[in-house]
């Protein structure tokens, strides 16, 4: 058996779709919503990721402002940067690239982002409400594979979903969204014994841990007609990969993603999305 791809290029070029013609009435009511992104230091690969989320908002009618920080900044100067865009009217969303250089603290920062405009979800405000079914901005990883779910008409309720990452970014608010769908999830992580007996009873499973010299999922951990989203990315023997090889598990699943192609541009996607929703957000309040 051959499974189906779940191709991220398509389904994310859909929300852009629906993000477009929102951005546009959101413009016809005198609101041109825009996207903050801090960038510190020079990582390589994060400053492509965020050139990439500029390019996407343009493609939709998102105005960017783009704020790209020296590595030796204080987590004061970052407050107070941070605070300037959360009081900036124009600004709807604010993006802090991570990961962050060593002297700074994740959860300080993203912890400054005003709730309104937190479009990573990351805020302890919006993680919370997350947890109670009540979220507004949900972090966009997670989001994007929920709308490639959707997408395909795939029913989560009682599946059995084993979900390879516990991030604040990615597994926990995962955890929460596939909860909401009455799904049955068991989160794993480094510490979990028998990881490969819990993907081969999986119906469905979610990697993201990054790293093919700790874990690689192949098809014999699966079983036949098992559902497999492929979260991770990484450089391995030159080539961008994930946790699994696409053509390997694709002979065995009903459904798979591929690597590169898959959830990487639904989290652009989402993030676009939830870009819109902030400054909606910001509408309802009269700003
Ligand atoms: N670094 C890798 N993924 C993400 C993301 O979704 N949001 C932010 N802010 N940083 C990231």
């Amino acid at each position: 058996m051959t499974g189906v791809k779940i191709d991220g290029k398509i389904i994310a070029q859909s929300v852009k779709d629906r993000v477009k013609k929102a951005a546009d009435e959101l413009k016809n009511q005198g609101i041109s919503p825009c996207l903050a992104t801090v960038l510190i230091g020079d990582n390589p690969a994060s400053a492509t990721y965020v050139r990439n989320k500029h390019k996407a908002c343009e493609e939709v009618g998102i105005t960017t402002k783009d704020r790209k920080l020296d590595a030796n900044i204080t987590q004061m100067e970052l407050a107070k940067i941070i605070d300037e865009l959360n009081t900036d009217n124009s600004v709807h969303g604010i993006l802090v690239q991570l990961p962050l250089p060593e002297q700074l603290d994740e959860f300080a920062t993203t912890s400054g982002i005003s709730p309104l405009k937190d479009v990573d979800g990351l805020t302890p405000h919006n993680a919370g409400l997350l947890a109670m079914k009540k979220a507004a901005l949900v972090a966009c990883t997670p989001s994007g594979v929920m709308e490639m779910f959707d997408y395909h008409d795939i029913d989560l309720e009682g599946k059995n979903i084993v979900l390879i990452n516990r991030s604040n970014l990615v597994g926990k608010p995962l955890y929460h969204l596939l909860l909401e769908k009455n799904a049955t999830v068991i989160t794993c992580h480094s510490k979990t014994k028998n990881l490969t007996e819990l993907c081969q009873g999986a119906d469905i499973i979610i990697s993201a841990v990054g790293d093919r010299n700790k874990f690689t999922l192949t098809s014999d951990m699966i079983k036949e007609g098992a559902i497999v989203i492929d979260v991770a990315i990484s450089r391995f023997q030159e080539k961008l990969a994930g946790d699994s090889d696409y053509e390997d598990i694709i002979q065995k699943a009903s459904f798979a993603t591929p690597v590169p192609g898959g959830v990487g541009p639904m989290t652009v996607a989402m993030l676009l999305k939830n870009t819109i929703t902030a400054a909606s957000l910001s509408s309802q309040i009269g700003k």
